[in-house]
């Protein structure tokens, strides 16, 4: 089996960052400057998984700045021919290592409701639903109204650490 790394991401690894999010549909795909942004201002708190070279994975996070026990990941993703392999859980894992050190409590990110492989993806990882704001139920799971707008209800997921 080819081997897999997980290391804290370079600043140049954006592009290739960008190259990994553009396969992973439903998430939204951000203007490159997003992805700088992340490998350069916020490194000690993102990690790519590396295979033969290249990136097949991410996990793209940081320390709030208003409460400093909370972290938030923006978004996780995997190559599809690399799914289920356990590579998005051992991000993760560095992911929440890290952050622990820097002295957090909770990671919270946020699920559109209609990705069912990222909802079951982070309950098996033992994150919760919130019960925060005015709930609505789409898909059959508890999302909070409006959270990103009209109409752009998203599950807000949460787990102490
Ligand atoms: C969600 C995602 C990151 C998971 O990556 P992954 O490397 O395949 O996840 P793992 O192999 O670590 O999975 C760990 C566990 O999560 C659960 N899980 C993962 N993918 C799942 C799926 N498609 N359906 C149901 N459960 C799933 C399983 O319990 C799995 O354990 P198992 O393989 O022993 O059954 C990947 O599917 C992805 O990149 N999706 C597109 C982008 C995305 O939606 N990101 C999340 C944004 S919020």
């Amino acid at each position: 089996m080819t081997e897999v790394t997980i290391r804290g991401v370079e600043e140049e690894d954006f592009l290739e960052i960008m190259k990994v999010a553009a396969e992973c549909a439903p998430v939204p795909l951000e203007r490159d400057s997003i992805y700088h942004c992340f490998t350069r201002y916020f490194a000690d708190t993102c990690f790519v998984a590396e295979s033969r070279s290249l990136v097949v994975g991410f996990i793209l996070g940081w320390i709030s700045q208003v409460e400093s026990t909370i972290a938030y990941v923006h978004n996780v993703c995997v190559m599809p021919d690399m799914r289920k392999k356990g590579i998005a859980t051992r991000l993760y894992d560095r992911f929440i290592e890290t952050v622990k050190v820097k002295g957090c409590k909770e990671v919270f990110l946020i699920v559109n409701p209609r990705n069912e492989a990222s909802l079951r993806f982070h309950q098996a990882l033992g994150f919760r639903i919130s019960e925060e704001g005015e709930g609505i139920e789409v898909n059959g799971v508890r999302a909070v109204k409006d959270y990103n707008g009209p109409a752009q209800h998203m599950v807000v997921m949460y787990k102490t650490i």
